[in-house]
């Protein structure tokens, strides 16, 4: 017999850096070493198929396209309702305007036009505000794309009046809705609601199954026939048609059926490690944690983030960030004892070392462009810049 839950390679350390640290359990991997396959590229492989189908049903949408990644599947979704010159509206600190390499320029040749707004949300009047009205000199609005959970903003949730009221004014200004989901099981769990509900408003829906749901690869676009076969189209063209991926479609597959429950043990864990943060000297949550994510700022601490993550490191804790703003990502691999754990190791580092925040440290909002380099990205180098070099096949710029 296989377990459901435990990991049997254990880890070294407790990884908090990530949901997407997460390993197939042994069950998971079972599933995937006798899943039925077949060439997916012409449609032909059972076991993506039925994933397809099993997630556009839990999602409420017509079709669902099996993709390596969640970046592909925001990238594939602005492809198919943009065209090149298309202005997009996006928080500013969604995924896909700060972690995605530019993809929306690069692949669909649209501008993205960033929204203020609290917790990764933002106000209808805003949206409003932003859109121009018809004009040749203005790029055309065409869509809008939100982040449900915020990984930026502390795996934060859209209540559902206030994502009712955007995607409300967002139609009446002609445009399509796509929603970065990819932690959408996260925010059903959360509001108590069933993921058709959250993914309702919007014509392509992002899901990720290699984040909270422990498969070790793969994303899911959810939208109607048309947005489907079209991203289908652009899944081809972007090389992400695949062949016998059912055996790496499985461990979502195996995901969807039997991961969901265990969100809500994250998000008890990730309040029992807020609390313990919440009763050390120096260290504010930074927003309390709706979900799974737990940020922390430490300026009150006098550590520096590097040194902070080093410390934690030494001892066994191992988290991501950027400059004072560290986040703590709890998810299958990690128990409720890890927790116990994570919280004793910080009070060993911040506890003896609270003192006032200097003037450079930043406080709760600042600090903000190292914090940007979160989420495992690479810290600010202090080395001076290095000359430019000649581009790809010796073109210069
Ligand atoms: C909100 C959000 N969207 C998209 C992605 C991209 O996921 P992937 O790296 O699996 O492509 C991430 C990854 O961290 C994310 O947090």
């Amino acid at each position: 017999m296989y377990s459901t839950a435990a990991n049997t390679t254990q880890r070294p350390f407790i990884d908090l850096s990530s949901d997407t640290a997460t390993r197939p359990t042994d069950a998971m991997r079972h599933f995937m070493a006798s899943a039925p396959v077949g060439d997916d590229q012409r449609g032909e492989d059972p076991t993506v198929n039925a994933l397809q189908i099993e997630a556009a049903a839990l999602l409420g949408k017509d079709d669902a396209l099996f993709l390596p990644s969640a970046t592909l599947a925001n990238q594939i979704a602005i492809r198919v309702l943009t065209r090149p010159g298309d202005e997009v509206y996006c928080h500013e600190h969604a995924h896909i305007r700060l972690y995605e390499g530019g993809g929306p320029a690069v692949l669909s040749g649209v501008q993205l036009c960033p929204l203020p707004g609290i917790h990764g949300t933002f106000a209808p009047e805003v949206l409003r505000g932003a859109v121009r009205p018809p004009d040749p000199h203005f790029a055309r609005p065409r869509l809008v794309c939100l982040e449900n959970t915020h990984n930026f903003a502390g795996g934060t949730v859209w209540q559902r009046d206030d994502l009712t009221a955007v995607a409300h004014a967002a139609r009446e200004l002609g445009l399509f809705l796509h929603l970065d989901g990819s932690r959408l099981m996260n925010a059903a769990t959360r509001l108590g609601v069933p993921a058709a509900e959250v993914a309702e408003p919007f014509d392509t829906v992002t899901l990720c199954l290699s984040k909270g749901l422990g498969a070790p690869v793969g994303a899911i676009l959810a939208g109607n026939k048309t947005a489907i076969n079209e991203a289908r189209h652009w899944k081809q063209v972007f090389g992400a048609g695949m062949r016998q991926s059912g055996i790496i479609a499985a461990g979502g597959l195996y995901a969807l059926r039997h991961h969901i429950p265990q969100l809500a043990d994250d998000h008890a864990n990730a309040t029992k490690l807020a609390q313990g943060f919440s009763e050390i000297p120096g260290l504010t949550l930074d927003p309390h944690p709706e979900t799974n994510l737990v940020f922390v700022n430490i300026a009150g601490t006098g550590l520096s983030g590097d040194e902070a993550q080093a410390r934690l490191m030494e001892r066994g804790v191992r988290c991501s960030g950027g400059g004072h703003r560290l986040r703590f990502v709890t998810h299958l691999d990690v128990s409720a004892s890890d927790i116990d754990r994570t919280i004793a190791v910080a009070r060993d580092v911040f506890g003896s070392a609270a003192s006032p925040p200097t003037p450079n440290s930043g406080g709760a909002g600042g600090d903000i462009m190292a914090e940007h380099s979160l989420v495992g990205r690479d810290a600010p180098s202090s080395s001076p810049p290095a000359p430019p070099e000649l581009g790809v096949g010796g073109l210069s710029r």
